[in-house]
């Protein structure tokens, strides 16, 4: 059994290798590409809270990232305390749980213009007209995008993260997106010095923290530029893979569908679940920054490892009966939002968008009809879920 995150067959139904992995090869090493894997729940657990010895600096996915690439422009994803912690203090001063609240009406606002739609229609695509859009929207009106920017950055954002069959080199496509994703936020941040809004950016230009050595902190111009280029793909991508992946379930299971659609408050457990059955960010890369010993074998000093959260989520050590989709599960401690130092930023945003997304969906749509074989899957290296859901609102 090969472990290949680049292999469309993977991407299409990666759960039975995740189950011989975890039974067989709970540590797994990949020769030809050249890294190692945790896949049961509590390594993966484990190994998430100990930033010391696994590090992101070299980046999440498998393909490695050169850290002095991103020196200017620093992404708290890719640092490891103490510098990780600096800039997630600094921007959680502008990150703040009113700024979310303040984002409900707007959000419910977008979510009901684009189900009546949907609605109207008797269906469409999913992700298309649904679960793209919004948090796209979302996101750019967060940090203050305007309009007639965001449906270009988008594209980048999808060309950025699009990887070729079975190979970890990244596309020159992707490479040229990237950078003009960057170019774009430069221009961005450089505006905003001139004429400051009250959006989260212009929060970030005069956020302030204290060092250890107790002088004044502030967010470089880089950095900010970093935040808002992370923002934009963290905050997309995954809930886009979320709700479309939560669509495809519902219309699999329509019995937990109606559980749903006749009980409301269980539309955020229902969120949770979703988040644990299909974890739409499958793995976080890491590198050993010294020996480590799992299972009877050392895993050398400099290694690249994959931490397999898509897997980990469907251990059967830890969730009973785990291939069952059960919006009465409870699953607190999955860890489809990340465990440790890292936890995502954006999980009550993430929450809140998806919880807004369900309820409206479920009071507007008795049953959903979703036709796998028109569905159309995405090929990125550790996001997992589809460009494309067919569905018919029955
Ligand atoms: C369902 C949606 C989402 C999923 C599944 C998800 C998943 C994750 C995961 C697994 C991590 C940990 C990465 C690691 O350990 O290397 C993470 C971190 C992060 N996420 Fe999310 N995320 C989601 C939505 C969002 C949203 C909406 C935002 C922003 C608005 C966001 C911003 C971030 C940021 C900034 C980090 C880095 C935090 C740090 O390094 O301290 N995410 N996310």
């Amino acid at each position: 059994m090969e472990l290949n995150p680049f292999s469309h067959e993977f991407h299409e139904n990666p759960y039975p290798l995740y189950r011989w992995l975890r039974d067989h090869a709970p540590l797994y090493r990949n020769d030809a590409l050249d890294f190692w894997a945790l896949s049961r729940f509590k390594d993966v657990r484990d190994a998430s809270l100990d930033w010391a010895t696994y590090s992101s600096a070299e980046g999440t996915t498998l393909e490695r990232m050169d850290p002095r690439l991103f020196e200017a422009r620093p992404m708290m994803i890719f640092l490891d305390p103490p510098r990780h912690d600096r800039l997630r203090k600094l921007v959680s001063r502008a990150f703040t749980p009113r700024r979310l609240a303040g984002l409900e009406v707007f959000i419910r606002t977008t979510v009901t213009g684009l189900i009546d739609r949907l609605v109207e229609q008797g269906g469409g695509d999913f992700v298309r007209e649904l679960s793209m859009p919004l948090p796209m929207d979302v996101i750019f009106t967060l940090l203050g995008v305007p309009e007639g920017d965001r449906h270009w950055l988008r594209e980048r954002m999808d060309l950025s993260l699009e990887r070729d069959r079975d190979t970890p080199v990244v596309p020159q496509r992707a490479l040229v997106a990237m950078a003009e994703m960057m170019q774009f936020w430069v221009q961005f941040v450089d505006e905003l010095r001139r004429r400051p809004n009250d959006g989260l950016v212009a929060a970030l230009l005069d956020a302030e923290v204290e060092s250890d050595d107790g002088t004044p902190s502030r967010l470089t111009d880089g950095e900010i530029v970093g935040f808002c280029s992370l923002l934009g793909s963290a905050g997309n991508e995954t809930v886009t893979k979320l709700l479309a992946n939560a669509c495809v379930l519902f219309a699999r299971h329509p019995e937990e569908y109606d559980k749903i659609r006749h009980d409301p408050a269980l539309i955020p457990d229902a969120v949770e679940e979703a988040l644990r059955h299909t974890t739409p960010s499958q793995y976080q890369g890491r590198v050993c920054t010294r020996d480590v010993s799992w299972y009877g074998r050392t895993v050398p000093k400099g290694s690249r490892i994959l931490l397999l959260t898509g897997s980990a989520n469907r251990d059967e050590r830890e969730f009973p009966d785990p291939e069952r989709f059960d919006v009465s599960r409870r699953p607190e401690s999955h860890l489809a939002l990340g465990y440790g130092v890292h936890f995502c930023l954006g999980a009550s945003l993430a929450r809140l968008e998806s919880r807004i997304t369900l309820e409206e969906f479920s009071r507007r749509v008795p049953r959903i009809e979703v036709d796998e074989s028109r569905c159309v899957r995405v090929h990125m290296s550790n996001v997992h879920g589809y460009e494309s859901v067919p569905f018919r609102a029955a």
